[in-house]
């Protein structure tokens, strides 16, 4: 028995093919550092590491960014998992996806198309993604896909300026004809961090739209699947991030570097290996920077003698690092934590702010 049999193959990989996107949107799980176009893997590479990731384990593969769509290579891409036996999600904010490359991707047997709908009014959804004209390009889109009979799923984060509307994405999402709408409250780290106080909604707020979402569950159960990614600072227990560190997902950056969460990079006293030097297999059961958090043996009290330990995992290590300083310690969204006070002083105080002025992201397409 190696070590490698304790630990379960990957099932999912995200491939953040590029950094370059049209839209600005201030909570972008991207890092604040973002890759320059000429630092991106080339396509064979990338084609080296979709087989790789197929022979390890790997089921989906989500096709993501940045905007996706803005690769030259999108199509060959996508063919290539299609061949590799890899069920394929492009994750697109739409904008720049023509019908050409639409018909091109479907004939390459995309299996799957996510796409962000920042809100459910036109000018405020414009102004959250930072480009004008982005809500009736993506409302397009979702038309084009359900008539190519494409699973679609909605993507909508919610934040101070949206939150009032989440049951209207919800069923925004079904007008859309959407089999499943992903309604993810904003996680506070990279570009969501350096925006908090303009994202932050209220606690009020907060559970108003919880509410709402929950019950529009029970109602249109068996018409679309509702994904409800729960607001963290306003939480009694944390999120199980990636579903555990290094145990069924991990992200690969335009450059190259294996991740095991899109945030990873800010453990900066880690090293992570770049799929350039390594095979997916290797660096997914023998990467230091995989095996530093993943299973129960690094947890410090309280999580270690937790009975939810296994639920959470000690809910998010990135989240942990920048609230409290270290990746070890406990999340300090969960209530057992010796700093969760802190955490909901902030959120009460951001949300205070009532400020919408965001610090938007940007590498555009010509970056
Ligand atoms: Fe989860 Fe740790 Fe909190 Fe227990 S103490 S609920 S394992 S974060
Ligand atoms: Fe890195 Fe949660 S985002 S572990």
């Amino acid at each position: 028995m190696t070590a490698r049999d304790n630990i379960a193959p990957p099932a999912g990989m995200l491939a953040e093919l590029t950094h370059r996107c049209p839209l600005g949107c201030a909570y972008c799980s991207n890092p604040l550092e973002l890759e320059k176009p000429a630092s991106e893997l080339d396509t064979a590479t990338w084609k080296r590491v979709f087989s790789e990731a197929a022979a390890a384990g790997v089921l989906h593969v989500h096709l993501s960014g940045g905007e996706p769509c803005v690769r030259q290579d999108i199509v060959e891409l996508t063919a290539h998992c299609a061949n590799a036996g890899l069920y394929s999600n492009l994750i697109t904010s739409g904008v720049g996806l023509s019908r050409r490359l639409f018909d091109a991707l479907v004939e390459a047997r995309l299996d799957h198309l996510q796409l962000s709908i920042q809100d459910v009014e036109p000018a405020s959804a414009d102004r959250i993604a930072g480009y004008d004209g982005a809500f009736a390009r993506k409302t397009e889109i979702a038309r084009w896909t359900v008539e190519a009979d494409l699973p679609l799923t909605v993507n909508a984060v919610m934040h101070r300026a949206n939150i009032a509307r989440a049951a209207r994405m919800v069923e925004f999402a079904i007008e859309l004809g959407a089999r499943r709408v992903e309604i993810a409250h904003t996680q506070y780290y990279g570009w969501g961090l350096v925006n908090r106080t303009a994202l932050m909604p209220s606690r009020e707020d907060t559970e108003i739209a919880v509410a709402a979402v929950e019950a529009l569950r029970k109602k249109h159960a068996g018409v679309i699947v509702i994904d409800h990614v729960v607001p963290d600072y306003h939480a009694r227990y944390p999120k199980a991030c990636m579903s555990g560190w290094a145990r069924r997902t991990f992200n690969v950056t335009p450059s190259g570097k294996a991740l095991p969460c899109h945030a990873a990079e800010t453990l900066t006293h880690l090293d992570f290996w770049n799929v350039r030097e390594r095979s997916i297999g290797d660096i997914w059961y023998d990467s230091p920077a995989f095996n530093a958090y993943r299973g129960l043996d690094w947890m410090k009290e309280p999580c270690r003698s937790c009975e939810r330990r296994e639920i959470d995992f000690g809910g998010c290590r990135c989240q942990a690092l920048a609230l409290t300083g270290d990746a070890a310690n406990t999340d300090p969204i969960c209530e057992k934590s010796p700093r969760h006070g802190g955490v909901a002083a902030l959120a009460e105080h951001d949300a205070a702010t009532g400020a919408i002025d965001y610090r938007y992201r940007r590498l555009n397409a010509r970056a």
